[in-house]
This record gives structure tokens, sequence and C-alpha cells, in this order.
């Protein structure tokens, strides 16, 4: 008979961080308009998950630590290459081409609310506000 073996992979802070931020992502995105204020709140609050994210990769437990799932450029490409002749291994935690969706994915959130804040300051509120106003004089 075939023994199997539960493996928790990923532990609780990544998938609370994970789901947190898919809900505070999309709250975000539908606010952007007519709630402003919510859409500052949830934009701040994806800031504040992404840096215990980013802390978390560097500290964190093992498959959550970018030394585990950050690929060498030549290690992505093989395990591509191996994924398109139907051989690619099997990874506990990120394949390296799943890696690199994750370092794409935390990379594109950051800038995108870095826009955000960026924006708020702009228009001449958020702690980016005084740094604008001096450079527009
Ligand atoms: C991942 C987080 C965020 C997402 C997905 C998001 C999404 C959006 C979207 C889709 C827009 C509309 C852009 C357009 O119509 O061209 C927008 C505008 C804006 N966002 Fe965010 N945002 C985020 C974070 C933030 C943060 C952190 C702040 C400020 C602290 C912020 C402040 C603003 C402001 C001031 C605008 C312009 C609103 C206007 O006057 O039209 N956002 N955001």
């Amino acid at each position: 008979m075939l023994k199997t073996r539960q493996i928790k992979v990923w532990d609780p802070l990544v998938r609370s961080i994970h789901w947190t931020l898919v809900a505070t992502f999309t709250l975000a995105f539908v606010t952007e308009d007519e709630f402003m204020n919510l859409h500052v709140i949830v934009g701040y609050l994806v800031l504040g998950l992404l840096a215990i994210r980013l802390a978390w990769g560097f500290v964190g437990s093992r498959h959550a630590r970018f030394t585990d799932f950050v690929p060498a450029a030549g290690k992505a490409l093989s395990y591509l290459r191996d994924l398109l002749n139907l051989r690619a291994r099997r990874y506990l935690g990120h394949n390296p081409a799943g890696g690199l969706m994750i370092i794409a994915l935390l990379l594109s959130l950051l800038i995108t609310a870095l826009c955000g804040l960026a924006t708020f300051g702009v228009q001449g509120f958020g702690p980016w506000a005084d740094w604008f106003r001096v450079q527009g004089g």
C-alpha cells in the first residue's frame, strides 16, 4: 500500500501575508477613485505587509527564505527547458520558475504601492508631501 506523508511547506506567516495581500491589493484596486481614505489605508497596509514579507525572506522559515527559491539564471533556464521537455524536477517550496514569479510579483506590488505613495505626495499628502513641495517650488 502507498504510504503518504503530509509536509507543511509554508509557515503561518507566509500564508497569512499571502491572503491579506490578496485582500488588500483587491481592495486598493477597487477603491482607487471614490473611497480615497480607504484606498490610502489599504495601500499603506500593502506596504507594511511587503516590508514584513521582505524581512521574512531573510530570517524566516526554510522555504520562505529568498535563498531557498531565488534561482541563479542558469538554473532557471535549465528548469524551463526541462519543463518544455516534460521532465522538470519537482520541488518542495517554489521551483525556479515559481521563484522568479514571486520576485516579479513582490517587485511589481512594491513599485505600484510606491507610485501610489508618490501620487499622494504630489497631491500634498503623506510622508513625501514636503519633498514634492520642495521639488515643485
Ligand atoms: C498595491 C497597492 C495599490 C494599488 C493596487 C493601487 C491602485 C490604484 C489605482 C488602480 C489607481 C488609479 C490610477 C488611474 O486611474 O490612473 C490609483 C490611484 C491612486 N492611488 Fe493607489 N494603489 C495602491 C497603493 C496606494 C498607496 C500606498 C497610496 C498612498 C499612500 C495610493 C494613493 C493613490 C492616489 C493618491 C491615487 C490617485 C487618485 C486620483 O486622484 O485619481 N495608492 N491607485
